[in-house]
């Protein structure tokens, strides 16, 4: 299954955006992992053991990481495909949005078209990565600063985090889904 997907990832995209997804794929999903190890109390004292400090100092560095990497991410998808690829609604455009609601009422899986359903799930899934880095960003020069709002800051960021959530499930998920059937409709995954 992993050479499947790495196969679809060398296909399907241009070196850049392959790694990028990468990396962005990987830090999102360790910034899940290791938010379950970090303890920050009201008064914003970093509680006192190895696992959460690393985690939270962890956390900090890959965030930071993240939210360069994510507007570079945006930039360069919107420089490739253009805006209204992602956010055909914006401009009342359902046509494809429609055609693949209606394949997927047939119990088919749409491929990723320009204007359909999984572009805009992808142009969500910038806004909301965009939304949860810079929710971190903003709690770390309050907290930096020893703010009295740093604690808001936190409970939005925490807050905000449920969507990446939603979208890793959808999204990541629909995705390996479909690299598997399509791997298996070609006789890949019998290969290796
Ligand atoms: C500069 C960037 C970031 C900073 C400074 C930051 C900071 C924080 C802080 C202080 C917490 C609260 C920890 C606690 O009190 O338990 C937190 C929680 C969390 N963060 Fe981040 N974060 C950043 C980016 C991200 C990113 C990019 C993601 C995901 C892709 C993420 C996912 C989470 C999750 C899932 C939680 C736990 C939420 C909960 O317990 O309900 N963070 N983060
Ligand atoms: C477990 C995590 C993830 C998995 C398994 C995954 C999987 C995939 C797959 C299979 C595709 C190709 C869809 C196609 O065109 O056929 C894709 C595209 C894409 N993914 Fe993810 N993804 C993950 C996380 C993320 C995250 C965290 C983001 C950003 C917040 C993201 C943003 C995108 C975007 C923008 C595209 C479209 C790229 C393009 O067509 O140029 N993905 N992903």
């Amino acid at each position: 299954m992993i050479h499947a997907f790495t196969r679809y990832f060398q296909t399907k995209f241009p070196h850049h955006i392959r790694h990028i997804h990468y990396t962005v794929m990987f830090i999102a999903l360790a910034q899940l992992l290791l938010s379950n190890g970090m303890h920050i109390n009201k008064q914003g004292v970093i509680r006192d053991t190895a696992v959460a400090q690393f985690s939270t100092w962890a956390h900090i560095g890959f965030g930071c990481v993240f939210l360069l990497l994510i507007i570079a991410f945006t930039l360069v998808e919107l420089r490739t495909h253009g805006f209204r690829y992602f956010y055909p609604y914006l401009w009342g455009d359902w046509r494809q949005i429609q055609s693949d609601i209606a394949q997927l009422r047939q119990r088919k899986l749409p491929d990723a078209k320009p204007q359909g359903l999984a572009a805009c799930v992808q142009g969500l899934g910038l806004g909301a990565g965009l939304l949860v880095a810079a929710s971190g960003a903003i709690w770390l020069g309050l907290w930096l600063t020893d703010s009295a709002l740093a604690h808001e800051a936190k409970d939005l960021h925490k807050m905000l985090t449920g969507l990446i959530e939603a979208y890793i499930v959808g999204h990541g998920g629909l995705g390996l889904l479909h690299i598997y059937l399509s791997s298996k409709k070609h006789g890949q995954l019998d290969e290796k």
